[in-house]
């Protein structure tokens, strides 16, 4: 059993301000290509899905003159630490089991390196899955961020998310039985 829903936390009024701040749109997106992902890379699709809907939920809007700053942005942007916490202090406020709560932050915090002094990270499975589905959905020049969806039919689709994770969650369940 999931302890927390992809509609439960559509709902509570951190996602609403801070997913919706840095796209709603792709951060569905997102999660449908992790849902993709991690049946290919053998990854939990609840932790991988959780994490792709999160990961920009740490984004800062660094604006200048109503223009977004790209260079501000690069010099100062900890989206990913702050995202990690971020939504590390929600999934537990919904009642996430703490150790996955951590595995999708850590997924978090390293789904970019943009932020780290040059180097190769070597990810988990689950965090490259995180880190693919990001790019998936990527646009030119950050467009994904600006494409708009209704609340209506995001839960919608959260709510078909919900449903294909259980069914797995179910499938795999009963496999184990036999
Ligand atoms: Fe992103």
């Amino acid at each position: 059993m999931r302890r927390v829903s992809f509609v439960e936390l559509f709902k509570h009024p951190i996602t609403q301000k801070y997913v919706k701040r840095s796209g709603m749109a792709h951060a569905i997106s997102c999660a449908y290509h992790a849902f993709r992902l991690a049946r290919i890379h053998g990854v939990d699709p609840d932790l991988a899905c959780k994490a792709a809907f999160l990961h920009d939920i740490g984004h800062y809007t660094w604006y200048s003159n109503g223009n977004w700053d790209f260079e501000l942005y690069k010099e100062n942007d900890i989206h990913a630490i702050k995202g990690a916490e971020r939504a590390h202090k929600l999934l537990i406020r919904l009642g996430e089991h703490p150790k996955r709560a951590k595995e999708i932050a850590l997924a978090i915090l390293l789904h970019t390196d943009s932020y780290l002094p040059e180097g190769e990270l070597e990810l988990s499975p689950l965090q490259k899955v995180v880190a693919l589905a990001d790019e998936a959905d990527e646009e030119p020049n950050g467009d994904h961020h600006y494409k708009t969806i209704s609340d209506e039919k995001a839960i919608q689709l959260l709510a078909k998310l919900d449903q294909l994770i259980n069914n797995v969650q179910n499938e795999d369940r009963w496999q184990q039985s036999v």
